[in-house]
C-alpha cells in the first residue's frame, strides 16, 4: 500500500489536554508558507461516518463494551482512510491528523485493558498497513492535562474517566514512543506552544525534502 503513496502523513498524538489541535493548525500554517497544500484531519471525527461514530460514543445511556468501542473507533478509521487521508496521499499532499492508530492502542489498549496487540491487528485492517511517516507526541503530566480541559464543555465517555485510566494512557503512550523511537517524536506539551512548535518543525522540515 505504500507504494501509491507520495506525500508525507504527520500525526499528533497525546493525552487530554497536550495542545494537539493547536499544534495541528501552527504546523498547517508553516507546511503553507513552505508551499505545500495540506490536509489537516482529525479522528475520530474526520469523515462522515467518524462524525455518526463519535455521536454515538457520546450517548450516556449506550451500552458500550471497550471491544465494542474499539471497532467504532476502528470503523471510523478505516473509512477515513479509503475517504480522506489515503486519497490526500496519492494527490501528494501533506496530511496532518489529530490522532490515530495509536489513539486506540493506547486508550483501548493501555486504557481500557484490551490486548495491544489485537488492537493493532484492528488498525492494520482499518488502514491498509498505513504507517505515519512522523508521530509527534505531546506529552503532559495527567493532572496538568485534565486541568486543561475543565472548563470545556461536558466530558465525553473517555473524558469522565479517573486518573488512573489516564494515567494508563500516557505510560501506554510513552511505552509505544519507546519502541518506534524513529517515528515518534516526543515533546514536553508543558512548553510554550510556540516553542513546541519550533521543535516539531526542526524535526519536519528534512522530511519536506
Ligand atoms: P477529541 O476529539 O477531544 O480528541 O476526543 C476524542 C476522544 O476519543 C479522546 O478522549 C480520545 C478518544 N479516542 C479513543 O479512545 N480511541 C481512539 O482511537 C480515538 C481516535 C480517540
Amino acid at each position: 500500500m505504500a507504494s501509491a503513496r507520495q506525500g508525507l502523513f504527520i500525526t499528533l498524538e497525546g493525552g487530554e489536554g497536550s495542545g494537539k489541535s493547536t499544534q495541528a493548525h501552527a504546523l498547517k500554517a508553516l507546511l503553507e508558507k513552505a508551499g505545500r497544500t495540506v490536509t489537516l484531519t482529525r479522528e475520530p471525527a474526520g469523515c462522515p461516518l467518524g462524525q455518526r461514530v463519535r455521536e454515538l460514543l457520546s450517548e450516556p445511556s449506550l451500552q458500550l463494551d471497550a471491544r465494542s468501542e474499539l471497532l467504532l473507533f476502528v470503523a471510523g478509521r478505516a473509512q477515513h482512510v479509503a475517504e480522506v487521508i489515503r486519497p490526500a496521499l496519492e494527490r501528494g499532499e501533506v496530511v496532518i491528523c489529530d490522532r490515530f492508530g495509536d489513539s486506540s492502542v493506547a486508550y483501548q489498549g493501555y486504557g481500557r485493558g484490551l490486548s495491544p496487540d489485537d488492537v493493532r491487528l484492528a488498525n492494520r485492517i482499518a488502514t491498509q498497513g498505513l504507517v505515519p511517516d512522523l508521530t509527534v507526541l505531546l506529552d503532559v503530566p495527567v493532572e496538568t492535562g485534565l486541568a486543561r480541559k475543565a472548563g470545556e464543555d461536558a466530558p465525553d465517555r473517555i473524558g469522565q474517566e479517573g486518573a488512573e485510566f489516564h494515567q494508563r494512557v500516557r505510560q501506554g503512550y510513552l511505552a509505544l514512543a519507546a519502541d518506534e523511537p524513529q517515528r515518534f517524536l516526543v515533546v514536553d506539551a508543558t512548553l510554550a506552544p510556540e516553542e513546541i512548535t519550533r521543535t516539531i518543525w526542526r524535526w519536519l522540515e528534512p522530511l519536506l525534502a
